[in-house]
């Protein structure tokens, strides 16, 4: 059920990834989240964000020990000093056959270095000229996240972004960006993409390792406290409106040097490391609509649940009106 290019590619049963879910200040998600993930049918994606090599391959033995089904890994291609044939041959030899790039500098040669080692890779992408760029590059598969996302975001939205990188490329097209249930990943498919990549949804589960506490924030919000700054890691980013990052934007649009907004990004990393209530989180616009925490096999089931009674009801409506 639901296989397409993309499922048969990456040899899993339903076309939904998990994708990365790196934490600034507290750890989101692991070995488990992933595990679960790839046990429920879907892709897990481990992060590496803000990671030692050390603690990477930790993790990608945990996962191998909790599935024996595929996951991924994430490297941020961000960094120009990013040393790509290190971690290239560090993931090689831990066995890692699945790399999803965060959306970064295009130039950056990690494809072509992940590719040599063997690794299929899916770099997440904003725009359509990323996309042909990468598609060129030797990339798999290409995840067009709108901006509507949670964590690293270009400025396309997710209904404009996914049609037109499909009508771009050749290769499998996963949707990303404000998909949370079976309605998204319906329409997802509508639009041709191969499968979708969730990162919110994954967020509030049972199973990430985020507090209660910032969980229950998430669930609580409004889609309108998903705001875009760079107070977190510099580059634009959707994440939990906070006091901190209010302080932020007021600051840095006012006359203030590199170095006062140095020092005010050391000095909020470590109010929200220390206080919990402080804290902000990488969060989409999708959670205006996620209100429960659930497990990761209850996510992934209700959407292909859901997912096969919306195209049953979209036939009765075509049926409807043949009649
Ligand atoms: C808390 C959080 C952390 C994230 N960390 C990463 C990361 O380390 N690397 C990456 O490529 N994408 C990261 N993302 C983006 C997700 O992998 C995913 O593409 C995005 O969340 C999809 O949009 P959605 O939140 O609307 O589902 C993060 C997203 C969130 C919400």
């Amino acid at each position: 059920m639901f296989q397409t290019p993309l499922s048969r590619l990456l040899g899993i049963r339903y076309p939904i990834i998990q994708g990365a879910l790196g934490g600034s200040t507290r750890p989101v998600s692991d070995a488990t989240l992933v595990s679960s993930v790839s046990n429920s049918g879907g892709l897990g994606i481990l992060s590496t964000w803000n990671q030692s090599d050390s603690k990477t391959l930790k993790e990608i033995e945990k996962a191998r020990a909790l599935t024996n089904k595929p996951f991924g890994v994430n490297v941020a291609a961000t960094h120009s000093s990013y040393d790509f044939s290190r971690k290239a041959k560090l993931l090689a030899d831990a066995g890692v056959g699945i790399v999803t790039t965060g959306r970064g500098d295009p130039n950056i040669p990690a494809i072509e270095i992940l590719k040599d080692h063997g690794i299929k890779v899916m770099p997440v992408i904003g725009s359509v000229r990323h996309a042909v760029n990468v598609e060129k590059k030797g990339a798999d598969a290409v995840v067009a996240s709108g901006c509507e996302a949670g964590g690293h975001v270009g400025t396309i939205t997710t209904l404009t972004l996914v049609p037109q990188v499909i009508d771009a490329v050749n290769i499998p097209v996963v949707a990303a960006g404000g998909i949370g249930d079976a309605r998204g990943f319906v329409a997802a498919l509508a639009m041709g993409a191969c499968g979708v990549q969730m990162g919110t949804r994954f967020v509030v589960t049972q199973e990430s390792l985020l507090p209660l506490k910032l969980k229950q924030k998430v669930l609580r919000a409004w889609a309108e406290d998903a705001v875009v700054t760079t107070m977190r890691t510099g580059w634009p980013t959707r994440a939990l409106k906070t006091r901190i990052i209010e302080e932020w934007d007021k600051l840095n649009t006012g006359d203030v040097s590199s170095g006062e907004l140095r020092d005010y990004r050391r000095m909020a990393s470590k109010r929200m490391r220390e206080n919990i209530d402080e804290d902000s989180i990488g969060m989409g616009q999708v959670c205006g609509m996620l209100s429960s925490l659930k497990s990761v096999k209850d996510v992934i089931n209700e959407i292909i649940r859901d997912a096969c009674r919306i195209i049953s009801g979209l036939e009765e409506l075509k049926l409807n009106q043949q009649s």
